[in-house]
């Protein structure tokens, strides 16, 4: 049970995991914009860093406040932002570099030409997205640049004087200083009234397209959401960021906030505060059925300090938290969304886990699924069970084929391993299924294959040297190469079904392990080299084969690529073994 502590007074109990926690499951972005001036607010650093797992500058880090004289930069307030986040283990995220508004008057009153202004603005990008290079993560590089028409906004950066490039050209020019500056940040083109499908976001989609097509840097495209009770239509929405994430572009949703009538004690009614709840619920879940939306961040986080009043005189209320730091009906909502959207998974994300090459999978193979949407917010390693094999569900996730669920090594949001059930053997085709505390993902459809042969490789990349041992159980290397007639052995998943059947999950430790079925071919250095063993072995989970082979005498020596192939699937190229 979690407390609500206001001034240092227990006041509610607060329902269930907090919102920073769910969205930890999630693997996305829960964020708000800050003041940093509210930070020594007890109250308001404690909800901030309880509810949120990021942070963005409300004004600090745009041209005027952070560059207020031409060779004066002011970093305290972006610098104390960065700081209280890397304090609580939250991600800042950083807005805005290129923006029409609160501009300083050395720059607008300048008389700067535009090859001035394009050095200006170069060495302003470098600089502010230099200095938090590693600590800030994203950036809203260029903000609000198109009309609602879809027209180009003429203003200062673009022709006004601009920097003397025509088009999207100084976005573009943006962006590949920013990347320069940051080759790591992801960066983002940020606008409002461009969430459904209009004029605008066809601008946006259509630049989008452009910058993709050409190698422009850009990461995403951010979406404000400042919102009435009207949102516009969700469908609409939704078809804008699906076609955005298509591209492969990620969406974020940096701006949220609902906005309210209110009395003049700044107090909205329950039915708007109910209309309210619903709008949040519908934008998180909206955002959690796509992988590529990676972000969602309010305009702030309590009622007690929003741009809104003060630009919309007789509305307010727009945010999760009261002025009281008490959740609203809305905070509510983003919990329950967060609590209730299905994960999502894609068979895009499924690989082998020794080769990392996806498609079509093998009965009994080791494989690692990327990317599902929700799981435990840390790694959880499985132990096994009381008949000393790999628990079929771990940590609440479960990943089934055909309504089997696979004995699952570990769980993390993002990132499961599990092995293949040998039951899918003789299939074509399976539904996989990603499953966290109950929920499901949508099923995927996967082929099936009798063999992938994967090879694990010594740094687990699935390439350069195996993790291939010698006679003497030493890792074979460039500092201590086999040789040609010694008895090396690798290991691969993927290899296909056993002779006898292997249980699922099984971890071999005494006994007799049973062996591949399709004994593989192994050669080293294009040359054929004799295979003494291809099966279980002690401590391997059923699924992972070891392969003895015998170094042949013609193997060249040097760094030398290994293939193994069970009947015609051959292993991942690129595999290799240092003979002397
Ligand atoms: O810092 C000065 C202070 O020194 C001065 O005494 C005071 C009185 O004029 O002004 C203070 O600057 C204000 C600044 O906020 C910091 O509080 C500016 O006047 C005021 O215009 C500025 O408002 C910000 C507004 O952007 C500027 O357009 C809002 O706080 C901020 O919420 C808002 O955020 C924008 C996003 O960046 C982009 N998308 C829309 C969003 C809402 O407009």
């Amino acid at each position: 049970m979690r407390i609500l502590i206001v001034a240092g007074v227990f006041l509610i109990p607060l329902m269930g995991q907090s919102l920073r926690e769910l969205a930890d499951q999630r693997g996305i972005k829960l964020g708000a914009a800050v003041d940093p001036s509210h930070f020594a607010e007890a109250a308001y650093a404690e909800a901030l860093a309880r509810e949120f797992n990021q942070v963005e500058p409300e004004n600090a880090m745009k041209f005027g406040p952070i560059h207020p004289g031409q060779s004066t930069y002011n970093f305290t307030s972006a610098d104390a932002i960065v700081a209280f986040a890397q304090a609580h283990g939250m991600s800042a995220r950083g807005h805005t570099l290129v923006w029409y508004n609160q501009l300083p008057g050395w720059l607008t009153s300048g008389g700067h030409t535009p090859a001035q202004l394009s050095s200006i603005l170069q060495e302003h990008i470098s600089t502010v997205v230099g200095r938090y290079a590693g600590r800030v993560y994203a950036w809203d590089v260029v903000n609000e640049a198109f009309n609602g028409d879809g027209t180009l906004r003429s203003y200062f950066w673009y022709n006004s004087p601009g920097i003397g490039l025509p088009g999207t050209g100084y976005i573009e020019q943006a962006f590949r200083w920013a990347h320069a500056a940051d080759p790591k940040a992801l960066l983002f083109y940020n606008d409002f009234s461009a969430e459904t499908i209009n004029q605008k976001s066809d601008a946006i989609y259509r630049m989008a397209q452009d910058f993709k097509a050409r190698g422009v840097p850009l990461d995403g495209i951010g979406m404000q959401m400042h919102f009435t009770t009207s949102t516009g239509s969700l469908g609409s929405m939704e078809a804008n960021i699906k076609r955005i994430t298509d591209l492969g572009l990620q969406v974020q949703i940096t701006e949220l906030d609902v906005r309210l009538p209110v009395n003049s004690s700044g107090v909205a009614t329950s039915a708007a505060l109910a209309t309210e709840a619903q709008i949040y619920h519908d934008i998180v879940a909206m955002c959690l059925k796509y992988a590529r939306c990676t972000a969602v961040q309010t305009w702030g986080f309590t009622d007690k300090y929003s741009w809104i009043p003060g630009t919309y005189p007789g509305f307010g209320a727009a945010l999760p938290l009261d002025s009281s730091y008490q959740p609203k009906p809305a905070y509510n909502s983003i919990q329950n969304a967060l609590q209730t959207g299905r994960p999502v998974a894609s068979a895009e994300g499924l690989v082998n886990a020794a080769s990392y090459r996806g498609g079509a999978i093998a009965p009994g193979e080791l494989v690692l699924l990327f990317g599902a949407t929700y799981g435990p917010a840390t790694l959880q390693f499985s132990q096994l069970n009381s008949s000393g094999a790999v628990p079929a569900e771990w940590a609440q996730t479960r990943l089934l084929f055909d309504g089997v669920p696979a004995p699952l090594l570990y769980s993390r949001v993002g990132q499961v391993a599990a092995v293949v059930p040998f039951s899918i053997a003789g299939k074509t085709a399976t539904q996989i299924e990603y499953e966290y505390q109950g929920l499901r993902s949508e099923p995927m459809t996967v082929n099936v294959t009798t063999a992938v042969p994967g090879v694990f490789s010594f740094d687990s990349s699935g390439q350069g040297p195996g993790a291939i041992l010698d006679a003497s159980y030493r890792l074979v290397s460039r500092d201590h190469p086999a040789h040609r007639g010694d008895s090396i052995s690798l290991f691969i998943t993927g290899g296909g079904v056993t002779s006898p059947d292997s249980p699922d999950g099984q971890i071999s430790t005494t006994g007799s392990f049973p062996a591949l079925a399709v004994l593989p071919r192994v050669s080293i250095g294009g040359v054929d080299c004799s295979v003494q063993y291809a099966g279980g072995a002690s401590g391997l989970v059923t699924g992972v084969a070891q392969v003895n082979v015998l170094i042949a005498a013609g193997v060249p020596s040097g760094e030398q690529p290994v293939s193994v192939s069970v009947g015609d699937a051959a292993s991942q190229p690129a595999l290799t073994v240092w003979l002397e």
